[in-house]
């Protein structure tokens, strides 16, 4: 058994606290933004140089974090140098900003492994692995947003869910009071900055309801464009509005309370998050094989869309805000209580600590602990996290399609002919009344068993194959298909 490190915020805590009180990191679950790029308006969108510094000063942060031998809150049993990568799943949608982010992530929290990586050969020779002893971690792909909220080549949120409901849900944004009083008061505004962004938007294109792909537009040309048009118009001021604009135009497409369908991004990615989690804790505490580690990378909007669901924003109101390049939360999945030499820890024991960096984590900007759920204990236990967590995570594919008002295609597969005792409507609780909006948000952990060809079961069979045999399985398939191929989006219409 190893015991974590002490963290050395805690130090002087604990130095006076009995030495019981040193804490397991069992596993984690990391939900990842992709560094800075280029903007949305021209494709394709790509990571740019800073971008990859940042994810790569990410993923060192947390080695040090959690993976090195030496780290201040060492995962439990997780390799330190030579990945072992059925202690790992990492996932990103197809989309080469986020896989992009990924794989240089990876690169920062397993670096060449050097002396750690060389072997010796029957006959006494030592080889090295190429570049170094270079770590080959695998990111696995998720063919779409459903998961993940959106690629980065997509303006909106919805327009690669393929989530019927979801579309509907957040054009109603667009008929909401809020919207259209924004939209008129906003004219000005938008109108006065058309020398700036003219090259791009047209007379008519410059208004609120372009709010992010012009924040967006603006925001890249800041960083990266030495000779912005009409700059002296961008004060600090107008940067500020254009950016909260933008906040508040997303928010609206990412989460209503009134619509929970809206945030079906969040939904999706809270299920992963249970069964990421839970995995972990299930597993036998000494195992050198079983998930540790979970990195997730995603679209801003899916941070949004989870943020409104799990209520973070009771927390701090910034959480309404887009989160900046290079952003992540953290899932800590830890206990107190001694771990068993062998079969898993009791449930009871263990706990899940919620963590949030916005922007690119760092000794000088490190991930800080927020309550979630409305609650003001931020250290949740583990049954009241899966509580919570299941009032509105979508686990499997026949909660989805009920949700989503779906009913074709793999939908309806999974309705129709589940083979498991989910896709009737007993198992789902809430269930198949309402088709539209709310209806069908809890989880039916039933259909996890029951499903065939289904996201659920090509999750579910990832898990086992890990779990098994440390294999991994290059792609994963996703419910909602492929990315539409054209995105019902409001925003502007690029080339
Ligand atoms: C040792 O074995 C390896 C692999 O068969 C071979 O490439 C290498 O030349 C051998 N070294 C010596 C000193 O025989
Ligand atoms: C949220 O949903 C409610 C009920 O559908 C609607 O009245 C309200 O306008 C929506 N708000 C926004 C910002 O979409
Ligand atoms: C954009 O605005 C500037 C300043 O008003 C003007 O000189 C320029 O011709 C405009 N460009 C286009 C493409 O309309
Ligand atoms: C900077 O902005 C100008 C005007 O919009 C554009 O022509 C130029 O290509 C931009 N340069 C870069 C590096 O983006
Ligand atoms: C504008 O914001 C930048 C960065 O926050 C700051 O350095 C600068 O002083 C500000 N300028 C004015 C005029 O407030
Ligand atoms: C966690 O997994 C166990 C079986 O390993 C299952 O019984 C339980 O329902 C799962 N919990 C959640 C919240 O998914
Ligand atoms: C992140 O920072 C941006 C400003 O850069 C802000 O608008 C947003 O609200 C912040 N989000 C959180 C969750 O702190
Ligand atoms: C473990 O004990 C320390 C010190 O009392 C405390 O700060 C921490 O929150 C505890 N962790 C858990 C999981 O109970
Ligand atoms: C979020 O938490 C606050 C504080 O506990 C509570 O008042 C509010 O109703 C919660 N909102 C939602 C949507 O659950
Ligand atoms: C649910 O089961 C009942 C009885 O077996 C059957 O009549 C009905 O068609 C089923 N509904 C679905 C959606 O499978
Ligand atoms: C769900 O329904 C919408 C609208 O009919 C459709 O565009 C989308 O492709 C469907 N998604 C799936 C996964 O079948």
């Amino acid at each position: 058994m190893e015991l974590t490190a002490l963290r050395l915020l805690l130090l002087p805590l604990l130095l006076a606290a009995p030495l019981a009180a040193a804490e397991t990191v069992l596993g984690a679950y990391i939900f990842h933004r992709h560094g800075d790029r280029t903007t949305k308006s021209y494709k394709p969108v790509s990571l740019t140089a800073l971008g990859a510094e940042q994810v790569f000063a990410s993923g060192t942060y947390y080695r040090n974090r959690y993976v090195a031998s030496d780290a201040q809150t060492r995962i439990q049993g997780i390799a330190p140098d030579v990945a072992v990568l059925s202690q790992l799943s990492v996932t990103s949608p197809v989309d080469d900003v986020l896989q992009h982010s990924a794989q240089v992530f990876l690169q920062g929290l397993y670096p060449p492994a050097g002396a750690a990586s060389v072997q010796t050969l029957a006959n006494g020779s030592r080889t090295e692995p190429p570049l170094g002893g270079y770590v080959y971690v695998p990111v696995n792909a998720v063919s779409t947003a459903a998961s993940s909220g959106g690629s980065e080549n997509s303006e909106w949120l919805q327009g690669g869910s393929g989530c019927a409901n979801a579309v509907v849900s957040s054009n109603n944004y667009f008929a909401s009071r809020e919207y259209l009083d924004t939209l008129a008061s906003t004219k000005d505004f938008y109108h006065g900055l058309l020398p700036v962004v003219n090259s791009t938007f047209s007379d008519s294109q410059a208004t609120f309801k372009n709010a992010y792909t012009i924040f967006d537009y603006v925001h890249v040309s800041t960083i990266h464009n030495q000779t912005i048009p009409a700059a002296d118009l961008l004060t600090n001021e107008t940067l500020h509005q254009l950016q909260t604009r933008a906040d508040q135009h997303e928010w609206g497409l990412a989460y209503n309370s009134s619509e929970p369908v809206r945030a079906i991004a969040g939904a999706v990615l809270a299920g992963q998050i249970l069964q990421a989690l839970n995995d972990t804790l299930r597993a036998p505490v000494a195992s050198a094989t079983a998930q540790r580690l979970t990195i997730q990378f995603g679209a801003y909007a899916a941070f949004m869309s989870f943020f409104g669901l799990a209520n973070a924003t009771a927390a701090s109101p910034d959480f309404y805000g887009i989160v900046d390049y290079a952003s992540n939360f953290v899932l800590e999945l830890v206990t107190n209580a001694t771990t068993p030499s062998s079969g898993a820890l009791d449930p009871a024991d263990a706990s899940v600590r919620f963590l949030f960096v916005n922007g690119t984590v760092g000794d000088n900007n490190p991930p800080r602990v927020y309550p979630l759920f409305g609650r003001s204990d931020a250290l949740i236990p583990w049954s009241d996290f899966a509580a919570e967590m299941g009032r509105f995570a979508i686990a499997d594919t026949a909660s989805w399609c009920r949700a989503c008002g779906n009913s074709t295609g793999v939908c309806a597969t999974a309705l129709g002919n589940d083979g498991g005792d989910s896709g009737n409507s007993s198992a789902a609780g809430t269930s198949s009344t309402s088709h539209k909006g709310s209806g069908g948000m809890s989880r039916a952990v039933a259909g996890v068993v029951g499903a065939m060809v289904t996201l659920a079961v090509v999750l579910g069979l990832e898990a086992l194959v890990l779990a098994v045999g440390g294999l991994r399985l290059v792609k994963k398939g996703n419910v909602a298909g492929k990315q539409a191929s054209s995105p019902v989006g409001p925003s502007v219409t690029q080339a």
